[in-house]
């Protein structure tokens, strides 16, 4: 069985003239430590499609299970612990709370986590660290960048490292330089074994990804490897061992059933 497995999922914001189908019949599975990412023009209901899995926003109809956990048929309370418990958020709007810092705000996963003033601290500051920002830990909100604000909600959502990850294009508003560190940290808590599944309009931060979705107008119209990422990986692999054709094709070909 899938670590998530989604089961036509449809989502109807409204009723009657006004409805809009946002998710239609959505169904795909996903195995512990993929890296997906979701791609598709504004409107077709990528954020929709996160928010049901983020256990936030639930469907009009279909199923969401995670670890055998059929999310949609768990109380609210139970709901937030799953969230609490399995789930880190990057989402399109920061939401920072604004009279805590830097540092504070990246805590604020870890108030659920036993451990220690100290230690947790230390995991701020490593997460911090990370995101190139323990400079600035004790600032404000509106004491720091639009880029510095998404990095600090990067920092946050990994605090706790929770074993899925979900990400609305998490750099949206960030400069080349920055969205490489980014990627290259998501690169590394995947490797790690985090699940991620990343919204993203982006070309080269799609690259990161090993598999695409693409929705549009609310359906799944594409579920594929990431052919691109696997050409580069062909091409890295190459320079690095100067495999003969044969052999890439054979490692390309378990890359694909993996
Ligand atoms: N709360 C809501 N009530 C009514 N309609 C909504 C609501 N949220 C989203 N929609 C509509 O559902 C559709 C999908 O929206 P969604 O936010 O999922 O798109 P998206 O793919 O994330 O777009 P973007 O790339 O612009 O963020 C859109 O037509 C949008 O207008
Ligand atoms: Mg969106």
């Amino acid at each position: 069985m899938s670590y998530i497995i989604a089961e036509g999922l449809t989502k109807q914001y409204g009723s009657g003239d006004a409805a809009v189908r946002a998710a239609a019949d959505i169904s795909f599975q996903i195995e512990e430590g993929e890296f997906i990412g979701i791609m598709g023009e504004s409107g077709s209901g990528k954020s929709t499609l996160l928010g049901m899995m983020g256990a936030m926003n639930a469907p009009t109809s279909g199923r969401f299970i995670v670890d055998d956990i059929d999310i949609y048929s768990l109380g609210q309370e139970q709901r937030a612990d799953f969230r609490r418990e399995f789930l880190g958020f990057i989402f399109q709007s920061f939401h920072l709370v604004s009279y805590l810092t830097v540092i504070e705000n990246t805590m604020l996963p870890l108030a659920v986590v036993k451990a220690g003033r100290k230690q947790k601290r230390e995991m701020a500051q490593d997460a911090l660290r990370q995101v190139g920002l323990l400079e600035k830990a004790h600032r404000l909100p509106n004491e720091i960048s639009g880029g510095e604000k998404e990095r600090v909600a990067i920092a946050r959502s990994v605090v706790n490292e929770p074993p899925v990850l979900l990400a609305d294009e998490p750099t949206g508003n960030l400069d080349t330089k920055t969205s490489r560190e980014i990627m290259e940290l998501l690169k590394r808590l995947n490797q790690k074994g985090m699940t991620i599944v990343m919204v993203t309009h982006s070309p080269d931060c799609a690259g990161y990804a090993q598999r695409i979705m693409r929705l549009s107008d609310g359906k799944l119209v594409g579920d594929n490897s990431n052919i691109r990422s696997l050409d580069q990986w062909q091409r890295k692999e190459r320079k690095k061992e100067s495999l003969p054709d044969q052999n890439q094709a054979v490692a390309a070909g378990s890359l694909l059933d993996g």
